[in-house]
């Protein structure tokens, strides 16, 4: 029998790092089953990733939903296990930082199965991050740690973990970032959103720290309406952040702004727009990869970053949210003052075949 190793996916950053990795292991016949743990369910939220990125139906489907963190983290636990003991599984390749990434890793490792963990070592040193808890803890079990930057390695060492565990191997996002470009250059969405190339500015935000209390979420507001008096902003709305602007009764604060709203959209369209933007804002970890990719200028409205290659050689800088700071980028940018960006280090369309390269080396398939 050929040795079976189970990709695990679970929301939506996971879907476009999973995608380079089905492409390679498809090219070189390795067995492989896709687990969707379905902590994320919406068609915008999940299914429209995987259309956009060609990913294969999930051969396994845990369907758990949303729910609070020990909830959710305790249904994968739970409903992982019973899958993973049915069958000899030689490796279970977790990614990111999500709550499906801890407890699949967590499952596979008490049944002795070797883990793999892409995006390893990234630490924002932020403990109120559920997203620091579940990548501390991963990379504490993982066999495999495959990084994304030189920083990352460096934090994995400092932890104890030993050299011959960690793989400096580049970004995944930008393998597939790389393969979908011309495609998404294709789409025509400017007309579609009234929008004009470079003149419009892109938002996201979902961090609980911005949105989860309505202090946080009035200065976002503040930032995104000086943006808006300068340029049109296009800005598709995570389900957490929806449900907050109409729990704090924060809708009004936004009707009469110079504002595209929308849905949360698909890959390809989130490419497209974020390739002809002027400047984006955002509070997501991939999208100041990405950005620093495009040479896009990206506002980070965090306090610090895991990724802190964005900020040295990216076009990434750290905003938080101080409406000074926000002022002053801003007018950066649109004078064109604004840093540029360099290429960086193996963020350069190769990584899954060098760490399809390395698995089948330690698995001897
Ligand atoms: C999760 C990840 C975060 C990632 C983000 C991307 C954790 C701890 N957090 O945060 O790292 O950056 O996904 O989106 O794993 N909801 C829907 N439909 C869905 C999914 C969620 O309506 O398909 C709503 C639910 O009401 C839920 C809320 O959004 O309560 C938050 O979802 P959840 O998966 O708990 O966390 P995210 O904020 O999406």
């Amino acid at each position: 029998m050929p040795k079976l190793i189970y990709l695990v996916v679970g929301a939506r950053p996971n879907f476009m790092k999973i995608a380079p990795l089905i492409k390679e292991f498809k090219k070189e016949k390795i067995n492989f089953k896709l687990i969707h743990t379905g902590q994320h369910y919406d068609y915008n939220m999940s299914k429209v990733f995987f259309d956009d990125l060609g990913i294969p139906e999930p051969d396994i489907h845990l369907n758990i939903g949303s729910a609070s963190h020990a909830v959710q983290t305790a249904k994968i636990l739970i409903e992982f296990e019973k899958v993973l003991v049915r069958e000899k599984v030689s490796l279970v390749v977790v990614v990111g930082d999500v709550n499906s990434t801890l407890a699949c890793a967590l499952v596979a490792k008490k049944l002795h199965i070797k883990v793999a963990h892409i995006e390893a070592g990234l630490r924002s040193f932020n403990m109120e991050m559920p997203e620091e808890i579940n990548r501390l803890l991963t990379d504490q079990i993982s066999d495999f740690l495959f990084t994304t930057e030189k920083s990352a390695v460096i934090n994995l060492k400092r932890e104890g973990i030993s050299s011959d565990k960690i793989f400096f191997v580049g970004n995944i996002m930008i393998d597939v970032l790389i393969m979908n470009l011309e495609k998404a250059k294709e789409l025509n969405l400017l007309d579609k959103y009234e929008l004009k190339k470079n003149k419009y500015a892109l938002i996201t935000l979902h961090r609980p720290s911005n949105v989860d209390k309505k202090e946080d979420l009035k200065k976002m507001l503040n930032i995104i309406k000086f943006l808006q008096e300068k340029v049109k902003v296009f800005f598709p709305i995570h389900p957490r952040t929806k449900k907050n602007l109409e729990l704090f009764d924060l809708e009004k604060d936004i009707e009469n702004m110079n504002l595209y709203l929308t849905k949360p959209i698909g890959y390809l369209e989130f490419l497209n727009l974020m390739m002809n933007s002027k400047l984006i804002l955002t509070d997501s970890g991939g999208i100041q990869e990405e950005a620093s990719f495009l040479k896009i200028p990206v506002l980070t409205a965090r306090k610090e970053t895991e990724r802190p290659i964005t900020i040295d050689e990216g076009t990434n800088t750290i905003i938080g949210n101080d409406i000074i700071k926000a002022k002053r980028y801003i007018q950066e940018i649109f004078s064109n003052n604004y840093k540029k960006g360099k290429d960086i280090e193996k963020w350069d369309g190769q990584t899954a075949k060098r760490i399809v390269r390395i698995i089948k080396e330690n698995l001897n398939i």
